[in-house]
């Protein structure tokens, strides 16, 4: 049953009163338009218009995203104030990611909320779309057990535009350990793909294959990075020249092979990937460790994150799908935090399209 607002409901043990806080949360960093409504951490709704546009070109068109998001965003924000239940006026905030993303794409999401804010006198929380991923585990939903990780523990955040171990002492304080040097792990697969003519976005098509491959037919290179940091271009680089050479001896060596290709150069990301994962849970003693980011989809990662978990003593924390790749659930649960802790956004503020910015 959903808690009402406003009005006394058992937290935990204790019956406690408070009035409830609704935040609607906008997401549009990328390709996919997306809206939520929370109520004290509850989902009410969410939801998502992904774009269809980018498929014929293999990779996201900076501006036929900006162009997609104009015409979802009315629509997506009002049926998820709909299905919620809500009417607009109960909204106690609205949160939107400022970035990184695509500077065209959150700018739409950006001036819809500033125009929402004026038109609904509520107040702003920005959102850096990380934190977002970061926080994803802590979205409650009505008869679910809403299992969440304990402070401090580690986040491995993988998704198109990054790789990262994050450190997260409390919802608002985290500290990045280590972090991709050049590309991200998300783009590794969908290269993998492209080179491979499999078509976009590549990690879920790659994650597919890679189930009916041989994982250990073909190895590729593994990189040799200090500390914590991670690096991704190198095994791209292996694998280009390793179908270059083999499809010059047998024209047909990719189409026979690619589901063991696709095997071997995935257990090769997620080898990296966790390798260093075990250095920084051996490094900090955390044990708590959740997982997020597009690529935290991925079965390969999942499977074998689980099983290091069960190894190691960890508790592990896996989102649900719908939590992984681009949503404004995980918009609406950080602007909660956020917006508890104090924090508003004026109308000034502008989208900025890399982390460093923020
Ligand atoms: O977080 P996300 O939706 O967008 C950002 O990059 O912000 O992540 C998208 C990335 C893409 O690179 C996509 O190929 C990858 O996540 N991805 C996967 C899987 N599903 C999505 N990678 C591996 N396995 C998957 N199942």
């Amino acid at each position: 049953m959903q808690p009402r607002r406003g009005i006394k409901h058992a937290l935990s043990k204790k019956t406690v009163s408070y009035m409830s806080e609704i935040i609607l949360g906008i997401e549009s960093s990328c390709d996919d338009t997306s809206a939520a409504v929370i109520r004290d951490g509850y989902l009410l709704s969410n939801v998502l218009a992904s774009q269809e546009v980018h498929r014929a070109y293999g990779g996201v068109i900076p501006e036929l995203a900006s162009r997609a998001h104009q015409l979802n965003i009315v629509p997506v924000v009002s049926e998820a104030i709909t299905r919620a239940g809500i009417s607009p006026s109960e909204i106690d905030a609205i949160a939107f990611t400022r970035g990184p993303g695509l500077l065209g794409s959150l700018l739409v999401g950006t001036s819809f909320a500033k125009g929402l804010s004026l038109a609904l006198d509520k107040p702003l929380v920005e959102v850096n779309h990380l934190q977002g991923h970061i926080l994803a585990n802590f979205i409650r939903q009505y008869d679910k057990d809403n299992l969440q990780p304990e402070f401090p523990y580690l986040c491995l955040l993988v998704s198109g535009g990054n790789s990262q171990i994050v450190r997260v002492d409390s919802p608002l304080e985290y500290e990045i350990l280590g972090q991709t040097i050049d590309d991200a792990v998300g783009e590794a697969f969908d290269k993998c793909s492209k080179m491979m003519g499999l078509g976009y976005p590549g990690g879920p098509i790659v994650d597919r294959l890679a189930r009916e491959g041989d994982p250990l037919k073909f190895r590729f290179s593994k990189p040799h990075v200090p500390g914590l940091d991670y690096s991704f271009s190198g095994v791209k680089t292996s694998l280009l020249y390793f179908v270059r050479d083999r499809m010059a001896e047998d024209p047909d060596f990719m189409e026979k092979n690619k589901a063991d290709i696709c095997a071997g150069f995935q257990k090769t990301l997620i080898d990296i990937l966790m390798d260093k994962l075990i250095k920084a849970a051996r490094q900090t003693g955390i044990r708590q460790i959740t997982i997020g980011g597009g690529v935290s989809a991925n079965s390969g990662l999942r499977a074998r994150i689980e099983e290091e978990g069960r190894k190691r003593g960890w508790t592990t924390f896996l989102p649900e799908f719908k939590f992984t790749t681009d949503n404004a659930a995980m918009i609406a649960i950080a602007g909660w935090f956020h917006y508890r802790n104090g924090k508003r956004t004026g109308l000034e503020v502008a989208p900025v399209s890399r982390l460093a910015e923020f």
